[in-house]
This record gives C-alpha cells, structure tokens and sequence, in this order.
C-alpha cells in the first residue's frame, strides 16, 4: 500500500477535487493567521501550472448548517491575492451553479467551493453527498492533514468514487516529517509535553512512555504530576481523577518507561490574566497558582535536550496566550531551534500557535498544521484520512 504523491499525478486538463484545510481564524470576518492557507498554497500552485482546473474545497469552523459568518470568502480573497489569480467562491460545495461554474473554467484555474461543513452530511461521511462532491472530478487531491483524523465524506467518502487520487505537497511533508519521529526514530529522544490537561494527553503520554528515552513535562497538567508527588502546588489546576495515573506513569518513569523530568521553578500569580503580578518561585505558595515554568526549569530542560537526536513536542508548557506565562515556551523553544543535528518536530493547534511566529521557528525540523491529527498521529493511531489515501 503506498500513497501516490501529487506529482506522479496526471493532472493536465483534469478537473482536481483538491481538499485542503483551510480552517484559518477569523476575527471579526478576517483572518488573523493564514499560516493554514499559506502551508497550502504550493499545491494549489503546483495543480494550476501542471495543467488542473482545481476545485478547491475545506471546511471553515463547526457550523452545522450555513452559517454566514463562516464563510470562505475571506479565504477566497486571500487565495486571490497570494496566487495573483482571481480564485471565485462557488455558493455552495456541491449543486447545479457550482458545477456550471467549474464547468466554464480553463486548464489553470481554481475556484474555492463554498464550507463543506454547510452540509451535516460532511461530517456525517454520507455517500450521496460524498458521491455529489466528486461530480464532475476526475482526480482526488488530499493536502488537508489538519483533518486528517476526521472520516468526513470529503476525506474518506469521496475516494470511493474518485479511485485516481493521491497526496498534496503539504500532506507529504506533515507525514514524512511525522515518520521520522515516531518509525525508527534517531535515539536518543525526547518528547516535550505541555497543556492544560492530563486526560487529554493521557493515551499519548502512555504511548510515548514505551517510545522515548526522556519525557518533559510542563503546562498545567505538570501540577497534577507535581501533586501526585505530593509537591505543594497552590491553587494550580490539579486534576484529581488524574493523580493516581501520574503516580502510576511516575513510578515507572526511567526504569520500566521513558524518564519524565518535571518543573522545579514556575511562574506564578494569583489569577491566569494579563497584567497579574507575577513571581518566579520554587515553592507554589497556597495563595498562588503555576502558569508558566520558571527559568530553572527551562535549563534543566534544555540540559536535557542537549543529550538527543530527536525531539517531538506537543503542548505549551504556560499560559501562553497571555505574554507574561508564554515566557518558558518561547525560552525553551529558541533553545532548541539553535541546537545543531536535533530533529524536531512541532505538534500543530496550541503549540504551533505557541512557537510558529518566532522568528527562529524556521529552524525547527517540522511545524505540523494538524493539532487533533497530529495528536492521534503520535499516539500510534490510524488516521483515516491517511488510510483513505492509500492505493
Ligand atoms: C483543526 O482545526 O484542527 C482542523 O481543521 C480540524 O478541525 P475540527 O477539529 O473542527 O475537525
């Protein structure tokens, strides 16, 4: 089974359903990061100069019925504009008008169809409306690994009826870029592990204990961690539920799994909003909760990082939508971007959101533009989308 990439595709004069994720945010109907629609723009590129009419479909929020709001047309105009070629916005996903206005376009053109996720069908991985999608197509173009762990009809269904199909650029480099972290990976590795909770990680730090020589733990989850080591923590988020499963995972931390190092400094305050007073201490004071690690912390880290080939990282490790606690994950990440033969991958959604704008993050290996696909990646699960693909 192999996945054909998009340029062993015949796409000269064929009509190309070519999903991406284009899932950017919107605030107050603009973008406020195309970093989603520019990690696409190469394949849509590399269909219209070899010769498609490229129909380009995503979806765009969790509407469940049209939603005005969510709209592609900021993203059709953006796509204008990075192309320098007028890209239209079909009215709908499928129907009569969208098909008469794919059917007058040249060799070279692309229009955006309208939110998939208009239709509850979409999600719903309905075959009529997966057999409606793929009408007129005569190729199938994936390079949405964003949606990669979602089996939606314009992901999984549609293959069934558009059987010449294969990878964009995007998707290839996400997957060759998560193979080589998690398939014979170079060891020694270490996987950074942040976020505010426990029980969403817990299959993924569970698969990583088997797979990875050292485990570095920060976010709020670290407190539950701490806590289970009867660390005093403050007013920390703790999840209770979660504790024995972190004295479990601790107890076996480097001698039956992957050794897990956790904060020793952390940034306080007493309330998680812009403009707190914060301090850096090593004892959380009852008063007070942790929302970032501390600069202790982040050399241990770093000491520890220094020892490995590979790095994979999933989950701020502070409150880092507020400046003042993103300080230890912009510190640790700078450290590792400038750290020579370090393989590094950068899990998507927080994380990337997190890192990506930092003017050295051009250095990392990777940053995937999936956060749930690149979780359920690295958690040693099949991702249908991934599946679908192959022929
Ligand atoms: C994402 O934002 O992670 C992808 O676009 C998938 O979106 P979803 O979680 O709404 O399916």
């Amino acid at each position: 089974m192999r996945i054909v990439p998009i340029n062993e595709l015949e796409l000269k004069n064929q009509t190309v359903l070519l999903r991406c994720d284009l899932n950017v945010p919107l605030a107050a109907g603009k973008i406020s990061d195309p970093a989603r629609i520019d990690a696409s723009l190469d394949t849509i590129r590399y269909a219209i100069t070899h010769g498609a009419i490229a129909a380009i479909c995503s979806h765009l929020g969790r509407p469940k019925e049209r939603m005005p709001e969510l709209s592609l047309k900021p993203v059709a105009e953006y796509l204008s504009a990075a192309l320098s070629h007028k890209v239209a916005l079909a009215p709908d996903c499928i129907g009569d008008i969208t098909g008469r206005m794919i059917s007058v376009l040249k060799p070279g053109e692309a229009i955006l169809l309208e939110n998939l996720r208009f239709h509850p069908e979409e999600e719903a991985n309905d075959r009529d409306f997966a057999h409606e999608l793929a009408r007129g197509k005569t190729v199938y173009v994936d390079d949405a690994f964003g949606v990669a762990h979602r089996a939606h009809a314009s992901i999984v269904g549609v293959t069934r009826f558009l059987t010449n199909r294969g990878a964009g650029l995007l998707m290839m480099r996400e997957l060759e870029a998560l193979r080589s972290v998690t398939e014979n990976p170079e060891r020694p590795m270490a996987a950074i592990l942040g976020g505010a909770k426990v029980s969403d990680k817990i299959p993924l730090i569970k698969h990583l204990m088997e797979r990875v020589d050292t485990i570095l733990i920060g976010g709020a989850m670290a407190y539950t961690f701490l806590r289970a080591q009867d660390v005093p923590v403050g007013k920390s988020h703790v999840e209770e539920d979660q504790l024995e499963l972190a004295r479990d995972l601790l107890a076996a931390s480097g001698k039956t799994g992957a050794r897990i190092v956790l904060p020793r400094d952390h940034v306080v305050a007493s309330v998680a909003e812009a403009g707190a007073q914060t301090e850096t201490v090593t004892e959380i004071p009852p008063s007070m909760m942790g929302l970032d690690i501390g600069p202790e912390t982040v050399k241990d880290f770093v000491a520890e990082l220094t020892r490995v080939k590979t790095v994979v990282w999933n989950g701020p490790l502070g409150f880092f939508e507020i400046p003042e606690f993103a300080r230890g994950t912009l510190a640790l990440g700078e450290a590792l971007a400038y750290l020579e033969g370090v393989r590094t991958v950068i899990g998507g959604g927080d994380t990337a959101a997190a890192l990506s704008h930092a003017p050295w993050a051009a250095r990392f290996t990777h940053i995937s533009t999936g956060g749930g696909a690149t979780l359920e990646y690295l958690e040693g699960r099949e991702l249908p989308g991934v599946k679908a693909l192959e022929r």
